[in-house]
């Protein structure tokens, strides 16, 4: 038996698509570890329709018998949700259909994280940790964070994960190679077709990724948008947006935030790193330490990087001049 305290974990759209295949997996210790009981704090929107669905949901994991579930809350007050949660997944928002961007969801998705983004800052836990997956999701995690007054801004991340996920998964294919042999790739700026996933710096075996691919057309041409579009082909082919694997992106994102030495791609308050703007959130490697993660600014960008990074940017820039009137 663990004597750990739990920790409380608030999830958003907790009765969504994502929430179904992300709750589970939580509950049974796969993002906090096998010894660590955590408490459930669901939200879902108001309405009879969604409140129902959650407690299905709810009555299924309890149906699971978790040793680890210490306890559930249901609720559709963020002030409740939220409350001295150590973790808090930002999952609710509305999903893209076919032939839409995510940054077309800004308008609609954009005001929930100002609301949740006061509620966090004024109820959860001290060292409340922010986590966002609804679209846009570099842009709604800098509406979150604009309304901070008490949490500092490294508390509140995006996930780029799934991208990581995504352009290692293409590299090993391609390759012919298990996925543990992809090191080093990492994804700069949007989680939309602009971001880089840097095949210039990643290693396939140890040696540079460009050299064993061998076929420079390919990974500028071919890689690089099917990496970037990745999400728009799962919409055409399931008709819905990714939901298993993005629950798996942030049980990765999570899990590797709390694990000292793990490197991997979070979107991140930008700070000027790597030549993106001053207060923007963009993808970038991290290294996290015991008292939460350092950016890793070591790697040199060759001209061609630069010029992707410089795309992402200017996104990024203009999602930001949408909602300026979110920010304040
Ligand atoms: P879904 O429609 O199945 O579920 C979303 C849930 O959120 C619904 O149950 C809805 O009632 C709830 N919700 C809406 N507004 C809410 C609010 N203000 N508070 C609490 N709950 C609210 O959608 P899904 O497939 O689970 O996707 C959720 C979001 O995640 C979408 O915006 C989607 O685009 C995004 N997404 C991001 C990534 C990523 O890599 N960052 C990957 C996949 C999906
Ligand atoms: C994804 O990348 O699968 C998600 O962001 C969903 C989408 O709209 O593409």
């Amino acid at each position: 038996m663990t004597t750990k305290k739990p920790i409380r974990v608030a999830v958003t759209g907790a009765a969504g698509n994502i929430g179904y295949a992300l709750l589970f997996r939580i509950a049974s210790g796969e993002m906090l570890g096998k010894d660590q009981p955590v408490i459930l704090q669901l939200l879902e929107i108001p309405t009879e329709g969604a409140q129902k669905a959650l407690k299905g949901v709810a009555m299924e994991l309890e149906d699971c018998a978790f040793p680890l579930l210490a306890d559930m809350v249901l609720t559709d007050d963020p002030k409740v949700a939220f409350k001295d949660a150590n973790w808090n997944l930002l999952v609710g928002s509305k999903p893209r259909g076919p032939g839409m961007e995510r940054a077309d969801l800004l308008k609609d998705n954009g005001k929930i994280f100002i609301a949740q983004g006061q509620a966090i800052d004024a109820v959860a836990a001290d060292d409340a940790r922010v986590a966002v997956v609804g679209n846009p999701c570099n842009t709604n995690v800098m509406i979150a964070a604009a309304q901070a007054k008490r949490l500092p801004a490294d508390r509140f991340t995006a996930m780029v994960r799934l991208d990581e996920n995504r352009g290692r998964a293409q590299l090993a294919k391609k390759a012919g190679v298990s996925i543990n042999e992809v090191s080093e790739l990492f994804i700069y700026g949007n989680h939309s077709p602009t971001m880089f996933a840097d095949f210039t710096h990643a290693k396939i075996g140890g040696k540079p990724a460009a050299e064993v691919i061998g076929d420079e057309a390919w990974l500028k041409n071919d890689y690089l948008p099917t990496v970037g579009k990745r999400g728009a082909a799962i919409i055409e082919a399931r008709g819905l947006s990714s939901a298993a694997s993005a629950a798996n992106a942030l049980i990765d994102h999570v899990r590797d935030l709390t694990t000292v030495g793990a490197i991997h791609s979070v979107a991140v308050a930008s700070e000027g790193r790597y030549g993106f703007a001053e207060g923007i959130w963009a993808g970038m490697p991290v290294k996290t330490t015991a008292a939460g993660y350092e950016v890793i600014t070591s790697y040199e960008m060759d001209d061609f990087a630069k010029s992707k990074i410089a795309i992402t940017n200017d996104e990024l820039i203009g999602e930001r001049d949408t909602v300026k009137d979110l920010l304040g």
